[in-house]
């Protein structure tokens, strides 16, 4: 199944759910411990989880995954024009994306997007790190390699003997994955990779049948820090600018960079995975069937699903909303209990925000405050001298600004917020017009600062948990 897009979330160990099928014909038992996963899972008879099920005959399922909606990117950009062709990668951890450009004009010849196939060994960083410790990084980098390699094949077509230039991005553990380098150092405490630099591959090394001399992986900033934010602080320019900016990117981590043009300071933050559906009971990725963005609850719910289907659970842009309706029409009090004392409130049928579900929200949101009050600090400036906040990713595309604020995410204005959409799409095409030169001195001027080394991170983690106004 996973061949045909079916993703393992949780990497085949029953624990999320989120493979589940229902059996339309023939038959699958399940064995006792699959059974009682079901039942805790509240699945009914005719439902099995993929990955605990072995067919013994032919079968006709129904999957309960959809397509999941892959963000290209158009955003204009200034540049010198080049020579040739060349092709701009975002390696997701979920979704990859690959941009053909003529370089002598910027213009975009041709798009291919696809999944990430190694979301078979599951859909978070730590699933994928822990599959290879056990079995070996070559299968995922291979795996990597050949998927991209068969993307760029589509893309160029007869295309081939012009292509000058491949700029790969993606986050510091895909980065790793894709050069086939040590993963190790990012799976035990500090996470700190010796092989964060540039990497560079000719389409023989690679295997790839598309002949490119010049193939480069963009270095990672630190250990959860990686290429595709690098890309980030390119597209945004807040590099090359006096006024201060902070880019949020809430894909995989939580990335934050706060800075200008004397100096770059970044810091992963543990903020990512509620906003993408993980640890969320009725969590899952902004794809066909998310409930997308929520206006009210009370007297009628109110809001919008992606694909016009009918709901079946919430994506991180659903969440921030729901938390705000929620805080607004009295629900939840300033702690994030919720007031009925129920452990649960009703959406829209069947999707539900539990008490849980809110406390996950609430260490999330705390986790990206602190982060960010702490790398301006380091900066010595407050919210007020920051000038542009970028929101990156397409989490950032369906957010609702003025929630993101009500429910104290982010303290500073809706005027100075920008939703950037791909930008490490936009970042790794602006560098096909670039030399190295441009990111030598962007991470010349970067620096990875560990939060929780900071002595005040508990404790501007714990005051921002609350929806109260921050103290300071
Ligand atoms: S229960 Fe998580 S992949 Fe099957």
């Amino acid at each position: 199944m996973h061949e045909y897009g079916v993703e393992f979330p949780c990497g085949g160990k029953g624990n999320c759910g989120k493979c589940a099928v229902r059996i339309l014909d023939g038959q699958m038992e399940p064995d006792p411990y699959h059974r009682k996963r079901l039942e805790e899972l509240q699945l009914g008879r005719d439902w099995r989880l993929a990955c605990l099920s072995t067919c013994q005959s032919d079968l006709v399922v129904e999957v309960g995954q959809f397509e999941t909606i892959i963000q290209a990117d158009e955003t204009p950009f200034e540049f010198e024009p080049g020579v040739g062709l060349g092709v701009a990668v975002d390696l997701g951890t979920t979704t990859l994306v690959a941009q053909l450009l003529d370089l002598r004009t910027g213009h975009i010849l041709a798009v291919e997007t696809g999944m990430n196939p190694q979301t078979k060994f599951g859909s978070d960083l730590i699933s994928r790190l822990e599959a290879a410790l056990f079995k070996g990084t070559e299968e995922l980098t291979e795996m990597i390699r050949i998927r991209i390699g068969e993307m760029i094949d589509a893309l160029c077509l007869e295309k081939t003997d012009n292509l000058t230039k491949i700029v790969i991005m993606g986050n510091t553990v895909m980065q790793h994955f894709f050069c086939g380098s040590d993963i190790k150092p990012l799976s035990f405490y500090p996470f700190e990779s010796p092989d964060l630099g540039l990497k560079q591959f000719t389409f023989r090394e690679l295997g790839w049948k598309v002949e490119c001399e010049e193939i480069s992986f963009f270095p990672s900033i630190g250990s959860f820090v990686g290429s595709d934010i690098l890309a980030g602080i390119v597209a945004t320019g807040m590099h090359s600018r006096e006024s201060y900016s902070v880019l949020i990117d809430l894909g995989t981590n939580g990335e934050i960079v706060v800075g200008n043009r004397d100096r770059l300071l970044c810091a992963s933050t543990a903020a990512g995975p509620a906003f993408e559906g993980a640890r969320i009971s009725m969590g899952m990725l902004a794809t066909t069937g998310a409930i997308v963005s929520i206006t009210a609850i009370k007297n009628g719910a109110s809001y919008r699903v992606i694909g016009d289907a009918e709901p079946r659970g919430i994506c991180g842009s659903g969440l921030i909303d729901a938390v705000a309706v929620l805080l607004e029409e009295g629900f939840l009090g300033e702690f994030g209990e919720i007031l009925s004392g129920e452990q649960e409130i009703m959406l829209s049928p069947p999707v539900t925000i539990s008490q849980k579900d809110i406390q996950e929200f609430q260490l999330a949101k705390a986790a990206l405050a602190a982060g960010i009050k702490i790398l301006l600090r380091q900066h010595n400036i407050e919210v007020g001298d920051i000038e542009n906040v970028y929101i990156a990713g397409g989490f950032g595309t369906y957010i609702n600004l003025e929630n993101v604020i009500r429910t104290g995410m982010l303290l500073c204005p809706a005027e100075k917020m920008h939703k950037l959409g791909n930008s490490a799409l936009t970042g790794a095409k602006m560098l096909l017009f670039s030399d190295s030169q441009l990111t030598d001195d962007i991470l010349d001027k970067t620096f990875h600062v560990n939060l929780e080394g900071d002595p005040d991170f508990q404790d501007i983690f714990v005051d921002r948990l609350s929806f109260t106004p921050p103290s300071s």
